[in-house]
């Protein structure tokens, strides 16, 4: 990002890098102190959902903050965790709602790693020891803990710590544009779930305590949704094996795609759902582990102590953040303007489909991506050397627009997109603005 030079005690994310201070947010955009306005157009990874700079959110954060704004959970629960945990089990698939539980944690990777644990403990409470291994898929995004890692498959961001992470197996995601298996939807037959029953049967099913996916995978692949028949193969698969099943909806959920949680699009009904980001909109950090009551309720039944725990779980500050994005969201529909909102968008990107180097638009609802290709017949990638994804990114960032670049959807490696996830408010104008930034970046980075 260009910007005047900031010397910098903070270990950031590039230490080459000069980063502009965000000094204000304003709806769908960012103002910062290099003087520019920027479109955010990826809602800063997928989290703001309400929009920057809403002042209730902020108030009723002091609020709490005032009454009571730290009791550790070993000793209180607080009024604000309570009302969200309920809140939040009311708006999950069905089998949530009689006796769900929630743990709130302060973000995403927080909440895979309590998931990972909390299955883990439920084998013991139901007296099956032998299954600890949780399976996942190729070219997922589970969170930076080492645990989460160990369930990842992002390629890139395994390997340099690939020596200190376990591997319990990775299966092939649900992808038609680049099919593993060179197969088309529906002949396929579901052929990507079923890699989850083959990989079973042939790696001791019985050490098996979960399965965990991204219904809509976010980062990776790029707004990739399951099809129609995936998850309720994958379901049974999981059913029929004793094994748990847990929805990663830290991107997807919050009605990110349309839905509540992106698995309702299927009426998927996981044991697990995570979710974080835009459940405080990027007002507090914030992740959360939604228990279906069958699991709940063996840890009643057992020690009823799960061995786990964060300082700053269930944070009254942070939840009372959640809460007021939660009345924020329902007072102006926003759940249901993501439908609309997303179809705005795709239409304004219509006009950069026809690109050679545009291979597919694609997403659910404010989960969008836009794949770049070599050859648009065959499919096939840009070498990773190429770095098209961050190149499109730096070229819209010239119209002030912010995109979110990731390379490896192809096969961990190869395969470049930006993804798009604006706040839940983005206006049809704002969408012509990022569709003119992608296709005036398009220009410049293939030029004719
Ligand atoms: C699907 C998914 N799970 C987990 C995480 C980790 O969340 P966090 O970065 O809040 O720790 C992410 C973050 O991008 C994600 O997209």
């Amino acid at each position: 990002m260009s910007s005047a030079s900031h010397p910098t005690s903070l270990f950031s994310r590039n230490l080459r890098k000069n980063y502009p201070v965000a000094v204000r947010g304003e709806g769908c955009w960012i103002a910062a102190d290099d003087g520019r306005r920027y479109l955010d157009a990826s809602g800063q990874a997928a989290v703001v959902s309400i929009g920057h700079g809403v002042p209730e959110i902020g108030r009723a954060m002091a609020e709490q903050s005032n009454q009571i704004a730290f009791a550790h959970t070993t000793q209180f629960h607080s009024a604000p965790a309570e009302k969200l945990a309920s809140r939040v089990l009311a708006i999950a698939p069905r089998n949530f709602h009689d006796g769900g539980r929630v743990y709130f944690t302060s973000g995403g990777s927080e909440a895979t790693e309590t998931a990972l644990k909390l299955v883990r403990q439920y084998f013991l409470e139901t007296n099956q020891p032998s299954r600890y291994r949780i399976i996942s898929r190729q070219q997922s995004y589970h969170g930076s803990t080492l645990g989460a890692m160990s369930v990842s498959g992002n390629v890139a961001r395994r390997a340099p710590y690939a020596p200190m992470i376990p591997e319990w197996g990775h299966v092939t995601p649900c992808f038609c544009y680049h099919c593993p298996f060179g197969k088309t939807f529906p002949e396929c037959n579901l052929a990507c779930a079923d890699d989850l029953e083959a990989f079973l049967r042939a790696n001791d099913a019985s050490t098996v305590a979960a399965f965990i996916f991204e219904p809509v995978v976010g980062a990776t692949l790029g707004a990739v949704a399951a099809v129609d028949g995936y998850t309720a193969r994958i379901a049974e698969i999981c059913r029929k094996r004793g094994i748990l099943l847990i929805a990663d909806e830290v991107m997807s959920g919050m009605g990110r795609t349309g839905k509540p949680f992106a698995c309702q699009h299927w009426g998927l009904e996981p044991d697990i759902i995570l979710t974080g980001k835009g459940i405080a909109s990027g007002y507090a950090p914030l992740g959360a582990v939604l228990v279906a009551p069958r699991v709940a309720e063996a840890y009643e039944k057992g020690t009823a102590a799960f061995m786990h725990g964060f300082t700053y779980q269930s944070h009254p500050v942070s939840t009372a953040a959640g809460n007021a994005v939660f009345d924020y969201l329902e007072a102006h529909k926003l759940f249901d303007h993501v439908t609309p909102a997303g179809e705005a968008l795709r239409k304004a990107l219509s006009t950069i489909e026809s690109h050679p180097h545009v291979g597919q638009v694609r997403g659910l609802g404010l989960l969008q991506a836009i794949e770049f290709v070599k050859d648009k017949a065959t499919r096939e990638p840009f070498p990773k050397d190429a770095g098209i994804a961050e190149k499109i990114r730096q070229a819209a960032l010239e119209k002030d627009v912010l995109t979110y670049p990731t390379q490896g959807c192809v096969d961990g490696i190869r395969g470049d997109h930006i993804l798009l996830a604006p706040p839940f408010i983005i206006t049809p104008q704002e969408s012509q603005l990022i569709a003119g930034a992608i296709q005036l970046a398009l220009g410049k980075v293939f030029p004719t």
